[in-house]
């Protein structure tokens, strides 16, 4: 049974010291299911220990892959026999559990994957996965909630995607690998996390160039070797972290991050008058002075990220003046705003656009989380606000962020968790 976790916090503490960003949740996990590509042993590094992680291993393991875990080392070794079949049971637990398809396809010829379903933040359907695949010469059949795609060949094509997704890119180069001949995607989605794939499938043996722009062009190659790969850090923790500096109006040192994979995100505060010394693996943020409220759209990389807009409303709720969020990614992913206006919050949501006249006092309550980053904005909003707040439905948490509540409390939070 799923354990119903609550994080009790105590606001209004400043945060002070130094934060340790953890390895990124959204780039080890296609880099775990790349060595479906291979039969050899690959070692992922600096993978942090996540319940999505945890997932991402039972369904490897569920697969036939051998899979060994120390701490943020795990080591993939050979399946006795490779499966193609992934369950309801672990897809409908992780979503990104569908970017098996595409390195099963490649390697067995045919895959078969639930449907994931919708989600909280959208509907998210997986249409732009299955288009490639069908270009690349699979034949895709959906019966009784499954997907399966069969190819007995793939063969490279120029694949243009509709929007750059970012699973559907991820699983159009895992197919693309090893197909017959050139590959080209083209509108190929160029987040940090989709280069620090690209990365680890070329040092498994793979032929990829453009990786980080919109074209990706894959030269296939007959079959991949194991590696030894270091996923890049957390950049969502890592501007969560910040968020947690600025609404606290405190000083945190962020160690082991990269700065270049924040851009979108140090601009914004910087335009919002946080102090910020940027290293080359290190960010200081400092509140130095009141902040000014700064409205903003989510973008694709490089713009602002949809997995930061909820900590920023949050921040914006407490920084006096108005301000305009517009969420371009997902059609519902402004949860978080019912429950910051039960914390006192002023946000009216018009579409796709929310509008927060900050400034007013929050203050804790109970609250409800139903997404991740929703969660991330509202333990942002219980450190800031007034008296006691009670994050609910902690799960959510423990999916994305590593030992929150340790890591929080080591830079000065009261926060601690407690079971339901
Ligand atoms: C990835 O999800 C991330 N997840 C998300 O992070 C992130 O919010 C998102 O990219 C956008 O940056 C992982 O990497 C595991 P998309 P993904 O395909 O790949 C539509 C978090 O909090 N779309 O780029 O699912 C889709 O509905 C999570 O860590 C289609 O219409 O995102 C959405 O509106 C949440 N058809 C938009 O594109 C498709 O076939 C972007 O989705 C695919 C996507």
């Amino acid at each position: 049974m799923l354990k119903l976790d609550a994080f009790l916090i105590e606001g209004g503490r400043k945060l002070k010291g130094s934060v340790r960003i953890s390895g990124s949740k959204n780039a080890a996990l296609p880099c775990l299911f790349a060595s479906l590509l291979t039969d050899d042993v690959c070692v992922i590094e600096n993978v942090p220990d996540l319940r999505d992680i945890r997932t991402a291993v039972a369904l490897l393991q569920q697969l036939g892959k051998k899979v060994v875990r120390k701490n943020s080392r795990v080591e993939i070794g050979p399946a006795r026999r490779l499966q193609h079949h992934a369950s309801y049971d672990l897809v409908r637990r992780m979503r990104a559990s569908v970017v098996v398809m595409g390195p099963l396809l490649a390697r067995l010829g045919k895959a078969r994957v639930s449907l994931p379903g919708g989600c909280s933040i959208g509907a998210r359907p997986i249409n732009f996965h299955l288009q490639a695949f069908k270009k690349l010469g699979a034949a895709i059949r959906v019966e009784e909630g499954y997907v399966e795609a069969t190819a007995p060949v793939l063969r490279g094509r120029r694949i243009r995607f509709p929007f750059p997704s970012v699973g559907a890119t991820e699983n159009a180069l895992m197919a693309a690998v090893l197909a017959e001949g050139k590959t080209v995607l083209l509108n190929a989605a160029r987040e940090p996390e989709i280069q620090d794939l690209a990365e680890c499938l070329r040092s498994m043996g793979a032929r990829i160039h453009g990786h980080g722009t919109g074209t990706i062009v894959i030269d296939g190659v007959p079959s991949l070797h194991g590696t030894r790969h270091v996923v890049i850090p957390d950049r969502i923790e890592a501007g969560t972290f910040l968020a947690a500096a600025a609404i606290t109006r405190g000083r945190l040192l962020l160690r082991r991050v990269n700065p270049a994979h924040l851009s979108a995100v140090l601009n914004a505060l910087r335009r919002a008058g946080l102090r910020l010394e940027v290293g080359r693996s290190e960010i200081l943020a400092a509140w130095t002075k009141p902040l000014r409220p700064v409205s903003l759209k989510t973008r694709v990389y490089p713009g602002f990220p949809t997995d930061m807009q909820a900590q920023w409303m949050a921040l914006m709720a407490t920084v006096n003046g108005k301000s305009r969020i517009t969420e371009t990614i997902f059609e519902n992913r402004f949860l978080h705003a019912q429950e910051l206006l039960r914390m006192g919050a002023a946000i009216d949501i018009r579409g796709a656009a929310a509008v927060i006249e900050g400034g007013r006092r929050l203050s804790g309550c109970p609250l409800m989380v139903s997404d991740l980053r929703a969660g991330a904005a509202l333990v942002l909003a219980g450190l800031a606000a007034q008296g006691r707040t009670k994050v609910l439905r902690v799960y959510h948490l423990d999916r994305g962020y590593e030992r929150m509540e340790r890591k929080l409390r080591a830079v000065g939070a009261r926060i601690r968790r407690i079971a339901q």
